[in-house]
């Protein structure tokens, strides 16, 4: 999660699951982000999922990652979804409660930006090992995610750690690093928060690309394996939050 759109939280959503699924794990991805869904988007995914005997069943990825969001289920991708919190909250928890996801080994729940309806259904309705919070180098966008740490604090979530996301562009000739939003703020962020710095990702047009054309899977999750490896790590390291 984090406090502001446009970080990137569904492209760290996609590459954590990407990432596990190729270490041979069960991977599903619910994606609570009901007005600004990007999920089905990335992993190129258009086909109503079928219903079960029990139940919807998700749609899956090419290398068999679980997926459910609410762009699966309108009749065209770009139809806008206006409805007031208390129904968002009720697709969510449908996603989570009447989806066959099956066994898995890990769930990614992505969440819309901020601290509102979505949210707080995720907080309250599902049972949490922990959220990671993704930020970007701008100062702002480390102002919004301490409201994002705030709200994990209130609910009694834990957090994993923060992952700063476009920290630094390498030029394609020289190989130099380039801090095109200024020096990472990050460290700072996580030491102020008392949270662990789990990694910065480059910006990269590679990585737009993918996620552009539907193709997510097809990158090289290098860079983003250490991150994955501290997530799990942590994640697993704590009880999952009581539901309400
Ligand atoms: N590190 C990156 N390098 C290049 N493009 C990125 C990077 N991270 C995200 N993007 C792009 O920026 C846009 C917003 O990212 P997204 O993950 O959807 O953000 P959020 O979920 O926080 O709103 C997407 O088009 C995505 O492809
Ligand atoms: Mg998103």
């Amino acid at each position: 999660m984090s406090g502001k759109g446009g970080v990137g939280k569904s492209s760290v959503a996609a590459l954590l699951a990407v990432t596990l699924r190729q270490q041979g794990q069960r991977v599903g991805v619910l994606d609570a982000d009901i007005t600004g869904p990007s999920i089905p988007r990335m992993f190129g995914l258009h086909e109503t999922p079928p219903m079960g005997p029990v139940g919807i069943l998700p749609a899956e990825t090419k290398t068999g990652i679980r997926v459910m969001s609410i762009n699966l289920l309108l009749p065209d991708e770009d139809e806008a979804v206006i409805w007031r919190g208390p129904l968002v909250g009720g697709a969510i928890r449908q996603f989570w409660g009447d989806v066959v996801w099956g066994d898995l080994d890990v769930l990614v729940v992505d969440l819309p930006p901020g601290t509102s309806d979505a949210s707080l259904t995720v907080m309250q309705s599902i049972p949490l090992n922990g959220v990671v919070l993704v930020t970007s180098p701008q100062d702002l966008a480390g102002m919004v995610v301490r409201k994002a740490a705030r709200m994990a604090w209130q609910m009694k979530v834990s957090i994993v750690g923060l992952v700063e996301n476009m920290s630094y562009a390498v030029c394609p000739k020289c190989g130099e690093r380039i801090e095109v939003f200024g020096p990472s703020q990050a460290m700072g962020t996580a030491m102020q928060l008392g949270v662990p710095m789990l990694g910065q990702l480059p910006l990269d047009p590679e990585l737009a690309h993918v996620c552009d054309t539907g193709a997510i899977e097809d990158y090289a999750v290098d860079v983003f394996e250490p991150i994955a490896a501290k997530i799990t790590e942590r994640a697993s390291a704590r009880p999952s939050t009581p539901i309400f």
